[in-house]
């Protein structure tokens, strides 16, 4: 049974150039992990909280040096020298030690580091493959195949400068069956669509927070015009080889009951507009495509897009069981966006996972707008058997961290990619 040693903590910036946190624990038989958190943008009203100084003279506010001083003082002095049998037993450990609602007291962003940290220290322990480590803690079984990458082409809302209300436009290779495809198809989107703005919008390649593109576009439909002739001029047919996705994040537009994309629009409204873009563009899933509390129309954006999209919940879900729970009861999404530090360790976040796997919900594990070098997200998604991953573009090495690792999973397993 692993023994903790030591478990540490720095400061250390994210891609955002914004202080986070970077653990690290040492087994007393010399195993030692460490691992970064990210930290969103767009985040959730009901995620866990970020424990920030709030100290304006350090990163406006921004430094994480309560965090860390958590970590290495109330968190290591209760962790060093007990023996811990499981993830889940740390875990639940991590969040009876905090005590509070939203993991507000020792700071989601600290007890997810250590969640990390162990669960690294804990596969080098064993020798095994982080990915493995994974799928073992959930006794989900080895995966037998990778998930499919969602790619950011195209950005607005608060992703980038707001010239669209509209988040994320993402490109789906569909039917690739490989990773090494999968990317190399990507990035010729990518390519083609850096060379279309720059032609149409006389735009340079200027990116948002996650590496999408984005160019001046005067209405949502351009993003969707766009990304089919960026599909085509690639050399790929739309809807047939490329489809596409949508991060609508309308908590963010969401005022008053009434959704402020170009006019405001009731739900009913947003809801048949939705419908309508999927109808004319090969679009498989609709994140958020209604802001975070409008629970009542949710069930009836999903009747709207039966059969032809996903009804992802990011914002609405915030991988918090309870809420996933109440969004199975009342029929208001059918797939998961899975992100760990929205409800703050890794034992949480796959008890939400096993949640939507039960209810034959489609999961997609995901990075945050923030990230760090860290590449164990690609681990999770492979381990826990997300159909899907999805982690900004194609471009920024906080990105290619992840997609590198996924190359390094496909090419030492070659499995192929979901469905
Ligand atoms: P966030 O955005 O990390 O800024 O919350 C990512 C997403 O909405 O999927
Ligand atoms: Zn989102």
């Amino acid at each position: 049974m692993p023994v903790v040693e030591r478990l540490h903590a720095i400061e250390i910036l994210d891609s955002r150039g914004r202080p986070t946190l970077q653990a690290s624990c040492q087994f007393s038989d010399g195993s030692e992990g460490s691992a970064s958190v990210p930290s969103g943008a767009s985040t959730g009203a009901a995620e866990a909280h970020e424990l920030r100084d709030g100290d304006p003279q350090r990163y406006r506010g921004l430094g994480c040096r309560k965090a860390v001083a958590n970590v290495c003082g109330e968190i290591n002095d209760v962790l060093q020298g007990r023996a811990i049998d499981s993830q889940e037993a740390l875990d639940r450990t991590l969040v009876e030690l905090d005590g509070s609602a939203q993991k507000s007291r020792l700071g989601a962003n600290a007890l997810l580091a250590v969640s990390l940290a162990w669960a690294r220290a804990n596969a080098a322990k064993q020798r095994v493959p982080l990915y493995r480590y994974f799928a073992q803690m959930t006794g989900f079984g080895p995966p037998t195949v990778l998930p499919r990458p969602t790619v950011n082409l195209f950005s607005g809302g608060a992703h980038a400068g707001g010239q669209v209300p509209l988040q994320d436009l993402l490109i789906l290779p569909r039917r690739a069956q490989f990773i090494p495809k999968a990317l190399e198809i990507c990035v010729a989107v990518y390519e083609a669509a850096t060379d279309l703005i720059a032609d149409k919008y006389g735009a340079r390649r200027l990116t948002a927070d996650e590496g999408g593109l984005a160019p001046p576009f005067s209405h949502c439909e351009d993003m969707f015009e766009d990304a089919m002739l960026a599909i085509e001029s690639a050399g790929y047919r739309p809807g047939e080889d490329v489809c596409l996705a949508l991060d609508v994040a309308a908590s963010q537009f969401w005022r008053d009951d009434r959704y402020r994309l170009e006019g405001s629009l009731s739900a009913e409204s947003m809801i048949t507009l939705l419908s309508d873009w999927a109808q004319r563009w090969p679009i498989v899933c609709v994140e958020d495509g209604l802001a975070e509390d409008d629970w009542a129309h949710w069930p009836a954006l999903r009747s709207a897009l039966a059969g032809q999209a996903l009804v992802l919940g990011d914002d609405l879900l915030c991988t918090n069981p309870s809420r996933i729970q109440r969004a199975i009861d009342e029929g208001a999404a059918d797939a998961l966006l899975l992100k760990v530090n929205q409800i703050g360790t890794l034992g949480e976040a796959a008890h939400a996972c096993q949640l939507a796997r039960d209810a034959g919900w489609h999961v997609t594990v995901s990075a945050r707008s923030g990230e760090t070098e860290d590449n164990w997200l690609a681990d999770l998604a492979v381990g826990w058997s997300a159909q899907h991953i999805k982690v900004g573009s194609i471009t920024q090495s906080e990105r290619l961290a992840k997609y590198n690792r996924l190359l390094a999973i496909a090419d030492s397993t070659s499995l192929p990619i979901a469905g």
